[in-house]
């Protein structure tokens, strides 16, 4: 009987292969006879933080704890361990290290949680001895000793470099990237799995996308991977921000900002939110004639740049007295939208576009220093981030921030927290004209939740569905799409050498669609949000924001806004796509709609 014929007989498959490293652990437990009770549900758990229980992983883990032990399938499974570890060479480095190590970490996790039984200690116990006995036995590599000094070697020993497309000689991927970056990064998906070795000009890329490889270089090790060089672009525009930088230069701006993202402050923003998407609406209710239609995506980054502006310094961008400074802050943001773009000339170079935004960036340092100065004297401080960021002593040095400081805050600010909310927003109403199940879903909660009222916090609270819509709206358009982390001592992910100073890619739009992650990832499914369904998920499987300490310091600001403009909008009518128009997602710093997002609105009661 051949490996594909036992795995077939003990019900493994592509889509729980990962839940097989548990059956050692699994047989260990039936040694004494049935699984007792805590002993299955500190597997379940550990299994669980861990991410190997995807697919029907849980499905089949359940089916192994509850069941009687059983000679014959312990045998079988024995033979598939056996055989795997003897064909260990085919399945290539990475399997084997991976698998065995996966193996050893597991053991000595639940070994934590049960207070020591399996530890992998110094001292191993006999109880320990045991277990690890009947593991490596399992494994057929020996003893306990024996199984941790071949894993020991794997680790020291050279691994392989991660697998990627040829690329051209001289530019690597450059042409790819720039033409059609989602396109680029799925094929090395598809093509490469789980670590992918992008080659270009000068230096190498490494897309990781497996939750459990997104973890550890966001949250288990992100000392090693810093924001360093590879965010030498959005330096120029923003400086040395919250968002340029790591370690302790960021971490002060990340104390002074966070009371400005507690819900009781986020809490205080809801009636101006309110107001504004309810002023935008009566103006459409105003200039549309019937059936007239209108770009949706332009809309909504005005209505959030709007926000985000009173939300910051507590300025009307959309007024006439602020006309200049209005046109220069969107100058600036869509100089930062061809941040990306490898092809462009450093912003040293008077080139026009270079020129443009050099003038724009000066109307805008104006404004802040001018206000500032009026805030210092008047001693005014309307509730903003402004007067936060003005009036913060950093507790631990007793330091306040620079004007120019302030100034590279509030553009970071601008730029981070209007354009992903807007486009999150732009694919929201897309999706609703296409799934007009999900729309009276939506708006029956509305109906039940707020009964025609104006939206407060309190009420946006009670949402739950359209948190579910909004959730699988980020799933499939991730605003941030792919970032970047600079390695800074070499690591090894999933087997694979990872160099210094290479540059990791961490794309949420491919996690977001592994199809060992999700079932059917194309299709938009809210339901992949219930409670019970974001429980069954790894940590690093779905990760809009971010994950570890420079996780989105905006997500409960951004949530409550796009809850609060949905909400309005959804109240006084329903967004249709216009006649024939067909979107196209445009990867530039955010996912945005290309020619934009013609809709037209049909208005309830009329
Ligand atoms: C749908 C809306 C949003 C999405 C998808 C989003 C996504 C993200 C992501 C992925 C990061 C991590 C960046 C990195 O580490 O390199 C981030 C960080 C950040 N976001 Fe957001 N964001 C959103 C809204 C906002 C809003 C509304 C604000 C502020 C008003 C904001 C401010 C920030 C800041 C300041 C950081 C840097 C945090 C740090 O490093 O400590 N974001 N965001």
């Amino acid at each position: 009987m051949n490996i594909s014929d036992t795995m077939r007989e003990l019900g493994i498959d592509k889509d729980n292969f990962r839940t097989l490293g548990l059956l050692p652990l699994v047989f260990v437990a039936w040694a004494d006879g049935a699984v007792q009770r805590a002993e299955g549900s500190l597997i379940r758990r550990v299994a669980r933080e861990k991410g190997w229980l995807l697919g029907s992983g849980e499905a089949l883990l359940d089916g192994w704890l509850e069941r009687e032990p059983d000679a014959a399938y312990v045998e079988k499974g024995l033979v598939l361990l056996k055989e795997l570890a003897a064909e260990r060479h085919r399945f290539g480095h990475a399997f084997t290290a991976q698998t065995l190590s996966n193996l050893l970490v597991l053991c000595k996790d639940v070994a934590e949680a049960a207070g020591g039984l399996w530890g992998l200690a110094e001292s191993v116990s006999p109880e320990e001895e045991q277990a690890l006995a009947v593991i490596a036995e399992a494994l057929g590599i020996g003893d306990a000793q024996t199984w941790r000094r071949i894993v020991a070697e794997i680790e020291a020993s050279p691994a392989p470099s991660a697998p990627g497309p040829k690329g051209n000689v001289l530019v690597g991927e450059l042409r790819a990237i720039a033409k059609d970056p989602l396109g680029l990064l799925m094929r090395c998906l598809n093509d490469h799995g789980d670590v992918v070795r992008i080659r270009m000009p000068g230096m190498e890329w490494f897309l990781v996308s497996h939750p459990d490889h997104v973890k550890h270089v966001l949250v288990d090790e992100s000392r090693n991977y810093v924001r360093g060089r590879s965010y030498e672009r959005f330096r120029l525009v923003v400086d040395d921000s919250i968002v340029t930088t790591d370690g302790e230069q960021w971490r002060p701006l990340r104390r002074i900002a966070q009371p400005a993202f507690h819900r009781q402050s986020v809490a205080r923003m809801t009636g101006m939110m309110v107001r504004c998407t309810t002023e935008m609406v009566g103006r459409w209710a105003d200039r549309l004639e019937a059936s007239q239609t209108f770009d949706v995506a332009a809309e909504m980054h005005q209505l959030t740049l709007r926000i985000i502006g009173l939300a910051l310094f507590s300025v009307d961008l959309e007024s006439e007295a602020t006309r200049e400074l209005g046109e220069a802050v969107g100058i600036a943001l869509e100089y930062t939208a061809g941040s990306t773009n490898p092809f462009r000339l450093p912003s040293s170079v008077p080139t026009p576009a270079n020129r443009r935004f050099a003038r724009a960036m000066k109307v805008f340092e104006t404004f802040v220093f001018d206000t500032l100065a009026q805030r210092r004297e008047s001693g005014d401080h309307p509730p903003d981030l402004m007067s936060m960021l003005l009036e913060a002593v950093d507790p631990e040095t007793g330091e306040s921030l620079s004007h120019v400081q302030i100034r590279n805050e509030m553009l970071t600010y601008l730029i981070a927290g209007h354009e992903t909310s807007a486009t999150t927003l732009t694919w929201l109403f897309y999706e609703l004209s296409r799934h007009p199940e999900v729309r009276r879903r939506l708006d029956g909660e509305l109906e039940r939740v707020l009964g025609g009222d104006a939206p407060t916090f309190e009420s946006l609270d009670e949402l739950a569905y359209m948190d579910q819509v909004i959730q699988e709206t980020m799933r499939l358009y991730p605003a941030a799409y792919m970032l970047t982390r600079e390695v800074v001592s070499e690591d090894r992910i999933g087997g694979f050498t990872i160099p210094a100073k290479a540059w990791v890619l961490l794309s949420s739009y491919v996690t977001h669609r592994r199809p060992d992650v999700w079932e059917n990832p194309e299709g938009f499914d809210p339901e992949r949000f219930t409670p019970e369904a974001v429980a069954q998920r790894a940590p690093c499987a779905y990760y809009p924001f971010f994950a570890g300490s420079h996780k989105c310091i905006g997500q409960a600001l951004a949530m409550m806004e796009m809850k609060a403009i949905i909400a309005v909008v959804q109240q006084r009518c329903r967004l249709d796509l216009a006649p024939g128009f067909v979107p196209e997602v445009e990867a530039q710093v955010t996912l945005r709609a290309r020619n934009g997002l013609l809709m037209r609105p049909i208005w309830h009661g009329r």
